[in-house]
């Protein structure tokens, strides 16, 4: 059972069914709209084991079921290759899916690839010289683009021109993410809140890497807050919600309460 606690998006739907039929502001230009989707303690921590096993056990079956929400409503989704390597990755057969790798070390069992091969698409930087890059499987795509690191801004463009991608989902890794967000490439946040304590140096966050220079960060403005028992159900724009911007066209509306602070 899902109760609403804030949402300004022009949801119209019973809190039961969030997620679905998910609306977004069209695309800008040769840019898909991108948002991630990750769930968090509420230390900030992205895995209850050690960096590199799976985050099962982090979310309730409501997240997950959210998880399959917004991948039903997206048209690509991308992640990490540490994530394929941690177990099987499985979407729903219209999703186009991308992984990026600079080793080459891609498990090609997974079934992100034998689901939907002719789906999948590799990239990976020039520099690559990956041993697993020669097993590539028919009809997986590989694509090298960047140096030394696959450049997000170019994944991106290549996504929405080659392949008409406008709505790309962001599903992690922490690393994966942090070159997504320092691009400035990143739209909104589906962030669950997990009622969990994790503590631990080595575990991962949402954004690992470099993060931004000095004191620099990026401010977010909450659309929607939803929960299920003590878990928690967010979702963010990424900097603030202008009244002539994106949000007030296209297939998403936003009802602009005087009590949202990031609305101006
Ligand atoms: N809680 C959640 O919502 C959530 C979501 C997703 C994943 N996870 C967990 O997070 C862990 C994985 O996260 P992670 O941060 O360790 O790794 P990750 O972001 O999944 O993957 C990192 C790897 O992706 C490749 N990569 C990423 N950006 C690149 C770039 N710009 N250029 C070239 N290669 C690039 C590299 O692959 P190579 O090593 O092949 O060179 C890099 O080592 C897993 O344990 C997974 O279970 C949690």
């Amino acid at each position: 059972m899902l109760e609403r606690l804030v949402d300004i998006t022009d949801n119209a739907l019973a809190p039961d069914n969030l997620y679905e039929n998910l609306s977004f502001p069209d695309a800008e230009g040769d840019i898909p709209y991108i948002y991630a989707n990750m769930v968090c303690t509420i230390d900030g921590k992205t895995l209850l084991g050690p960096r590199g096993t799976s985050a099962k056990g982090l979310g309730g079956d409501t997240d997950q079921l959210l998880m399959r929400r917004i991948q039903n409503c997206s048209e690509a989704a991308i992640v990490g290759a540490s994530t394929l390597r941690v177990g099987h990755v499985i979407y729903p057969q219209h999703l186009i899916r991308a992984v990026v790798t600079r080793s080459g070390d891609v498990p090609w069992s997974n079934r992100f690839f034998t689901d939907c091969p002719r789906k999948a698409i590799v990239f990976a930087p020039m520099a690559a010289k990956g041993e697993g890059f020669p097993s590539l499987p028919e009809g997986v795509r590989m694509i090298q683009v960047g140096e030394e690191d696959v450049d997000v801004e170019k994944v991106a463009r290549i996504l929405r021109a080659q392949f008409n991608i406008r709505r790309l989902l962001l599903e992690g890794g922490a690393i994966l993410n942090g070159h997504f967000f320092r691009a400035g490439l990143v739209r909104e946040l589906f962030l669950t809140l997990a009622p969990k304590l994790k503590g631990g140096d080595d575990s991962p966050g949402l954004m690992d890497g470099k993060g931004f220079e000095g004191n620099g960060f990026r401010e977010l403005t909450l659309l929607s807050l939803y929960r299920a028992e003590s878990e928690l159900y967010a979702r963010y724009r990424v900097g603030s919600v202008k009244k002539d911007d994106a949000y007030n066209s296209g297939n998403c509306k936003i009802r602009f309460p005087s009590t949202s602070p990031n609305v101006k």
